[in-house]
């Protein structure tokens, strides 16, 4: 469908929030125009298969697992890194059918999470002050004027590394490494060393032996081409999001080709801002997060404005307002969509309302509230006549010491070890799969 009232362009009318100053807009422009010249990076066929999971999630028979780390960086895009990333996603994505028995979404925050938004646009170090650090896409993280200027070339940076992550991702997926009939491709190592190994085994033991089952029964099963992973990302840089926006050949809508599920930063989401104009026209599936200062009828206008066919598979509400604000927030913003009718899939972001800062000034979370988040995401939705349709957290495949808790007990001095993210902690291998773990025995305790 497209608005009439709408043009790629139209959001460059409006108020942007979390604009970057380019001291040369001319190189700017000239960054978006190569840009609008190359190939897109996912295809709109991608999209509305992802969209139509996103619509039968909304009726219960999928659950979404989106993942990734808050901010991608363009050294962490190697082999490694991207392989150990989708392992965990892997990993994560069985433990959570084992125990809630549906088909699973898997989405990345991967292939072009590379620009953050800031509560600050300055930072003054001694004295010195300089714009702050926006994301690889936008300047670099070291703090000086050199680095800290926004660069449009980093934009061209931006789109070959996500398109070097998704042809390894694509590659991989393809050569048949997420075939679930060969789990020991994506086992990791250290699986065996966790606390929980026995239960891991034990699931994983289950679904080779329902797999076993099901083929005898019906004949081989194809969980090669079964398998698919879809890529997202937070649409927060427009000039970025707009060069890839297109109309394509036998589909009458403008699809934004940079990623399969953007979705709006807690920040950017005001109805009458350039970030809302721009999303309510693409027709990729979209995602609106929903922090603690979501008002019930500001948030039915969104859903109107962004999902104005009240289409299923549409809009996502990735809520996240921590621990201890949940139980009063999410209920009446549960019920006016309810009661006006909307068609949403709820996801829980159990990581951005749960950031503390340690007495050194680390940022840091806690297994507990992230977990007691989502377990109290799961009952409200339950208690008000709906369900929990997927979950979003930051997470990574390797070993870092980022958020205190869980199995291995990590403590703040334990912090220290090894923190390598740039912006927000995230779950390591071990406590996601624990996460996972902790989801599944819930979900499973429910069918009993
Ligand atoms: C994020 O997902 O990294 C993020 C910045 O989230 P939010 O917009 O919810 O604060
Ligand atoms: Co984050």
């Amino acid at each position: 469908m497209t608005l009439s009232d709408w043009t790629p362009y139209s959001w460059k009318n409006k108020p942007i929030g979390q604009w970057v100053d380019y001291p040369d807009p001319d190189a700017l422009d000239a960054a978006v125009g190569s840009l609008s010249h190359f190939p897109p990076l996912v295809t709109s066929g991608e999209i509305e298969t992802l969209k139509s999971q996103l619509a039968a999630a909304e009726n219960g028979e999928y659950f979404v697992l989106q993942g990734g780390d808050c901010s991608e960086t363009f050294e962490a895009c190697t082999s490694n890194v991207i392989v150990s990333k989708l392992k965990i996603l892997l990993l994560m994505s069985y433990i959570l059918v084992y125990g809630s028995r549906k088909r699973i979404v898997r989405i990345g925050r991967i292939a072009g999470q590379y620009a953050k938004p800031r509560s600050q646009p300055t930072e003054t170090r001694d004295g010195v002050t300089l714009p702050s650090y926006r994301g690889p896409l936008i300047n670099r993280p070291e703090f000086d004027a050199t680095a800290r200027t926004p660069d449009p070339g980093r934009l061209l940076e931006g789109y070959a590394h996500a398109a070097m992550t998704l042809n390894f991702v694509r590659s991989f997926v393809a050569g048949g490494f997420a075939d679930m009939h060969h789990p020991e491709y994506w086992e990791l190592g250290f699986v065996n060393l966790t606390e929980r190994s026995k239960e891991y085994r034990r699931i994983f033991q289950s679904i080779d032996s329902s797999i076993h089952f099901m083929e005898v029964i019906a004949g081989k099963i194809d969980t090669l081409t079964q398998t698919e992973f879809f890529c997202s990302h937070e649409g927060l840089h427009l000039p970025y999001e707009f060069s890839q926006t297109r109309r394509v050949p036998r589909r009458e809508s403008w699809y934004n080709l940079t990623t399969h599920l953007p979705w709006i930063g807690d920040r950017t989401r005001q109805p009458d801002g350039a970030h809302v104009e721009f999303f309510r026209g693409i027709a990729n599936p979209i995602g609106m997060k929903v922090g603690p200062t979501m008002e019930p009828d500001e948030l039915v206008e969104l859903t109107k404005i962004l999902n104005p066919a009240n289409e299923k598979g549409r809009l996502c509400l990735i809520h996240r307002f921590g621990a201890h604000r949940i139980a009063e927030k999410l209920p009446p913003l549960v019920e006016a969509v309810l009661r006006a009718n909307r068609n949403v899939l709820w996801i829980c972001d159990p990581m951005h309302g749960n950031t503390q800062t340690t007495p050194s000034g680390l940022k840091t979370r806690s297994f507990d509230d992230i977990l007691s988040e989502l377990l109290q995401s799961f009952s409200i939705l339950e208690r008000e006549g709906t369900h929990l349709g997927g979950i979003h957290v930051e997470m990574t495949g390797e070993n870092v010491t980022e958020c205190v808790g869980g199995a291995r007990g990590l403590t703040m001095d334990d912090l220290y070890r090894d923190y390598q993210s740039d912006v927000d902690p995230r779950l390591n291998y071990e406590q996601s799969m624990e996460m996972a773990l902790l989801i599944a025995e819930r979900q499973a305790s429910r069918r009993r």
